[in-house]
């Protein structure tokens, strides 16, 4: 990859007063690619996309945007931008936003194609104060694509999205990024950054803590939970199982996090015949978020 190609984060750090926000990172996108951003309320997420917009100056360390400055990319039309919070200018209706939002990039999409895209078509003519927040998402996105951007940023792009919105939003997306575009969001759902994604990119406190292809980070995550009654067992044996990331015993049930549930079931079954009430569910991503954490923290 060229040198000042895509988007590369170098040392990036910013503080709030007493809150380190983001710690440091280095995060480097290839043109083209499409990669996640996933952590918990308070990771850094949204810090670091604002750096990125050129909406917020770092305080250490430095992002550049196809070799420019995030101010000058932003200014040239060649990114697209959803923030997390933001409200639509009022008094215009979504035809006459994304209008003239269209007037104000050298080389826009067709409006109304991109009314349709983003499944605003229905309500097009409606003032934007009027709108539910599904609706007011789906507008937010179309004014992002109108640009015809080379990168789009997203921060949690699918939040006010019902089940039929997620799905077309995403939709959309997988057309606009098979023409190469390079995406960069923020989410809370691993499936959605599973489903979506290149690559994930995992922060927890300001720091990244995993970056690599979803399967990977899953696999580190562990994505299931075994539960099941087995006493005189320890943790530490059952840790030692293929498939196990860790356990915990509380009372006569053991829990284990898996990175592999099928192994580990087999294992489990094969090696400790006298396990019962087994249930296996999805882990709770917070956890493995907390886990990753401390195991971060330990090493600092
Ligand atoms: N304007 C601000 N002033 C003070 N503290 C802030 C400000 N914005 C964010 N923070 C703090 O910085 C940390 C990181 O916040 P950030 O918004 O980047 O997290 P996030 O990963 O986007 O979280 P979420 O998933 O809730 O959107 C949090 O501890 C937050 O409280
Ligand atoms: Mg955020």
């Amino acid at each position: 990859m060229a040198a000042n190609g895509g988007i590369q984060i170098a040392g990036l750090a910013k503080s709030y007063g007493d809150v380190r926000a983001v710690r440091g990172i280095d995060v480097s996108i290839a043109p083209g690619e499409t990669v996640a951003l996933l952590g918990p309320n308070g990771a850094g997420k949204s810090t670091t996309i604002d750096m990125v917009l050129g909406l917020l100056d770092p305080d250490a360390g430095s992002v550049t945007v196809f070799g420019a400055t995030p101010r000058d990319a932003v200014d040239r039309g060649s990114v697209g931008a959803m923030l997390q919070v933001g409200t639509l200018l009022r008094d215009l209706t979504a035809r006459e936003l994304v209008t003239m939002m269209a007037s104000l990039y050298p080389r826009p999409l067709p409006v109304e194609n991109v009314l349709g895209m983003t499944g605003v078509s229905s309500f097009a003519d409606q003032r934007t104060q009027k709108l539910s927040g599904g609706q007011t998402q789906r507008v937010r996105f179309a004014v992002a694509l109108v640009s015809n951007p080379e990168l789009l940023v997203l921060d949690e792009p699918t939040a006010a999205l019902d089940v039929e919105g997620r799905h077309a939003f995403w939709s959309t997306m997988r057309e606009f990024v098979a023409s190469g575009r390079t995406v960069l969001f923020a989410t809370h759902y691993l499936e959605e950054a599973d489903a979506f994604a290149d690559r994930v990119v995992l922060m927890a406190h300001g720091t990244v803590v995993a970056d690599g292809p979803p399967n990977e980070v899953k696999a580190m995550v562990g994505t299931r939970t075994i539960r099941a009654t087995l006493p005189d067992v320890t943790a530490e044996e059952l840790e030692r199982l293929p498939g196990v990331n860790s356990a915990a015993r509380r009372g006569e049930a053991v829990e284990l996090s898996c990175a592999d549930s099928d192994r580990a079931l087999r294992a489990l079954l094969d090696t400790y015949p006298a396990a019962r009430d087994i249930e296996v569910a999805g882990a709770a991503l917070e956890d493995a978020f907390l886990r990753l954490t401390s195991a971060e923290e330990a090493v600092a």
